[in-house]
């Protein structure tokens, strides 16, 4: 990082918890690369302080913010102008703030769009029918990644029918049960699992992966560890996989772009210096 200056451009990432988030490393690794006069920095806000710190930050020279788990709704709340994509999304991981206005985005599907480019080479979104498994705030934002990327069907399989059924009526899509996921797995071209199952006591959700056919790519958005055991079951099967991290750093650089004015420099491995960093954590955190 170059010395911070009078003039140095300031952004950030806010959430609960915050301290192990990777989005510092992405940017300031940009930020030194490109030489650019800025620095981002993670913010923790508690006690009702992320709703403050917007309307604080908003008439500051604050360039914006990268906005994470509890507060993405709140990010969209608290916006005067939504990007239609965040607004389908109904949320926002991305603020920006211009003379006195908050504008919110949502790249996570641009970050899911340019993981499948980067890792499964070839992929092409309008060739056949794609597969998300669950229904919540992860899953809605793929759905629309991949309905906007021009895919000609969108099958949302979720535990809970119902919550799976509410998401394709208002987004477009065919709903299954986890009893229908073989069905839904037919003839798919992508399976992105975008469900928590496994987060917490890290067992591979009990998907029929084999269902799909050999050149499916299946996706996972959590990225601790880097080969999930959904992944993992995957690849034993022998399909082509993509992971969590190349969506986190596919959605840092649009931001990065809004705050700092330019594309991330391409002459630095942020994915190898985010693998480092994920490395150094402790097994849980
Ligand atoms: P987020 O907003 O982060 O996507 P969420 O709204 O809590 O998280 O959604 C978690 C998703 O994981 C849901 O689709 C949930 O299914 P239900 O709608 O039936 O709750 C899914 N999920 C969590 N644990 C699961 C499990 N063990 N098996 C299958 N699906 C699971």
């Amino acid at each position: 990082m170059t010395a911070i200056t009078g003039k140095t451009r300031v952004a950030g990432v806010v959430g609960h918890p915050i301290a192990h988030s990777l989005s510092p490393v992405l940017h300031n690794a940009w930020l030194a690369a490109a030489g650019i006069d800025g620095v981002y920095v993670a913010l923790e806000a508690r006690d009702g302080g992320f709703r403050r710190l917007v309307e604080g930050l908003k008439t500051t020279s604050f360039a914006g913010c990268n906005v994470t788990l509890p507060f993405k709704e709140d990010a969209l709340a608290s916006a005067d102008e939504v990007h239609p994509r965040a607004a389908r999304a109904k949320a926002a991981n991305l603020l920006v703030f211009q003379d006195g206005r908050v504008h919110a985005d949502n790249t996570d599907g641009l970050g899911l769009l340019a993981a499948f480019a980067e890792q499964a080479t070839g992929f092409d979104a309008k060739a056949g029918p794609v597969v998300v498994l669950g229904a919540g705030g992860g899953a809605r934002g793929a759905v629309a990644a991949f309905l906007d990327a021009g895919c000609p069907h969108v099958r949302v399989v979720n535990r809970t029918f119902g919550r799976a059924e509410a998401l394709v009526a208002e987004l477009g899509g065919e709903a299954f049960g986890l009893t229908d996921a073989e069905a839904a797995f037919q003839g798919a071209i992508a399976v992105v699992n975008a469900t928590s199952a496994g987060l917490a006591d890290n067992h591979a959700p009990d998907f029929p992966l084999a269902a799909t056919p050999e050149t499916c790519v299946v996706m996972d958005m959590v990225y601790k560890p880097l080969v999930t055991p959904f992944l993992a079951q995957a690849q034993a099967l022998g399909r082509r996989t993509v992971d969590g991290l190349a969506m986190l750093i596919g959605q840092a650089a649009p931001s990065f772009e809004a705050f700092y004015g330019q594309p991330p420099p391409k002459d630095v491995d942020v994915r190898a210096l985010a693998l480092k960093a994920l490395s150094l954590k402790a097994p849980g955190q």
